[in-house]
């Protein structure tokens, strides 16, 4: 039977078309084995029996409900890194807006059609819609992920003086930062030093409203804050507050809202960060890959709600995947169904994360239904598969 995926937004071709004649695409949610998405809301949704996995096109899951998804073993995937290029692209126009006036200089001579005498008319005019150049200026970074490193180097690549901050950088991303890019340990110093501060963060309990009154209080007069990550990571009472003193000189963000575009100082964009053809094909062939290699072989890779576990292609008779609760004597309960069936294990992945954990066991005969019975009565134990 073919494994069924379903697309909850348009997802690119060139992703698609890696599935082969074991895949279906089927426009049904209620009895998909798979499911790729890109910002429709499933906090909502009833997550059926059947769904084994869930593909984010993209970096942000705040559409995804990740507790429940894991408490069903159901794994959930971004394809962190994959759209970061048209990320950062934007971040930098979204720099030079925010630095000449270049919105309203291009207004200005929308406006000005009718004048014969334009080219004269705009020497005088635009003194108005001069700014400064962006070299020599601190941008602040805050989270190095794939997107807030490339923005990084990019900026101090033009000159820019860059801090960055993350307290969860991780070795790769602290291999790709530019040498010239000052690590900080913190929000606060960021907030203190910077001329720009751009929000490179997913939205967490911890992160939701994070540029608020006490944050911008500690900036410096006439910053710029950048936000291509999330709109609810500003307080939006608060932001308002501060363009309107001119505290916040500028608020330049990818993410409308009936608030933010009320908001004076503002140069808002429709979420056009990563909407390039590139970034689309790349966060598409991305999340498929990662579907298909979680499929067939039960490999775990860029998951956000379980951890991460690769066995290769198995070489072995069998193998069976197990989604469980992170508790005591789970694992030897599983391996006692094994070892109660005579049945040899040959490798035995187990990886935990937080409250959640996943195996991948290689048998020396074939899996069986019987099994898997056994495994999912188990108390833990959330979701079994046979693989082979
Ligand atoms: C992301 O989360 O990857 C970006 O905001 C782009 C998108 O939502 O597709």
């Amino acid at each position: 039977m073919a494994t069924k995926i379903n697309c909850l937004n348009p997802i690119a071709g060139v992703g698609l078309d890696m599935l082969n004649d074991n895949y279906e695409i089927t426009d049904t949610f209620e009895d998909a084995d798979g499911v790729l998405v890109r910002s429709a809301a499933m906090h909502d949704l009833d997550m059926p029996d059947s769904l084994k996995a869930i593909a984010r096109a993209g970096a942000g899951v705040n559409n995804i409900p990740l507790d429940k998804c894991a408490e069903k073993g159901i794994v959930v995937f971004n394809t962190p890194g994959a759209n970061a290029n048209g990320v950062k692209e934007l971040v930098l126009a979204g720099l030079m807006l925010a630095s000449r006036d270049i919105v309203g200089g291009i207004e200005w001579v929308k406006e000005n059609i009718s004048d014969e005498n334009i080219a004269k008319s705009a020497e005088k005019a635009k003194k108005a819609f001069a700014g400064s150049e962006i070299k020599g200026k601190k941008l602040g970074v805050i989270g190095l992920g794939a997107i807030g490193v490339i923005v990084a180097n990019a900026a101090s690549a033009l000159g820019m003086e860059v801090y960055g901050c993350d307290p969860y950088l991780s070795v790769y991303n602290a291999l790709n930062l530019s040498r010239n890019v000052h690590l900080v340990k913190n929000r606060e110093d960021i907030y203190s030093k910077c001329d720009f501060i751009t929000v490179h963060v997913p939205l967490l309990d911890d992160t939701r409203g994070m540029i608020n009154e006490e944050a911008i209080n500690s900036m410096k007069d006439g910053v710029v804050i950048l936000n291509f990550a999330r709109d609810i990571l500003a307080n939006d009472g608060d932001l308002a507050a501060a363009l309107e003193s001119g505290k916040v000189a500028k608020y330049v963000t990818d993410f409308p809202n009936a608030n933010v575009v009320k908001m004076k100082n503002t140069i808002v964009i429709p979420h056009l960060g990563a909407s390039t053809e590139e970034s689309e094909d790349n966060c598409a062939v991305m999340a498929v890959q990662q579907m298909v290699d979680f499929i067939e072989n039960g490999n775990i890779v860029n998951s956000v709600n379980y951890p991460a576990c690769n066995a290769g292609v198995c070489q072995s008779a069998g193998r069976i995947t197990i989604c469980h609760r992170n508790v005591p004597n789970l694992i030897s309960n599983c391996a006692g169904v094994f070892s109660g069936a005579g049945v040899n294990i040959e490798h035995m992945f187990d990886k935990s994360r937080g409250d959640y954990a996943y195996s991948i066991i290689d048998i020396a005969s074939p899996s069986t239904d019987e099994m898997v019975k056994k495994l999912e009565a188990i108390d833990g134990v959330l979701k079994v598969r046979i693989i082979k």
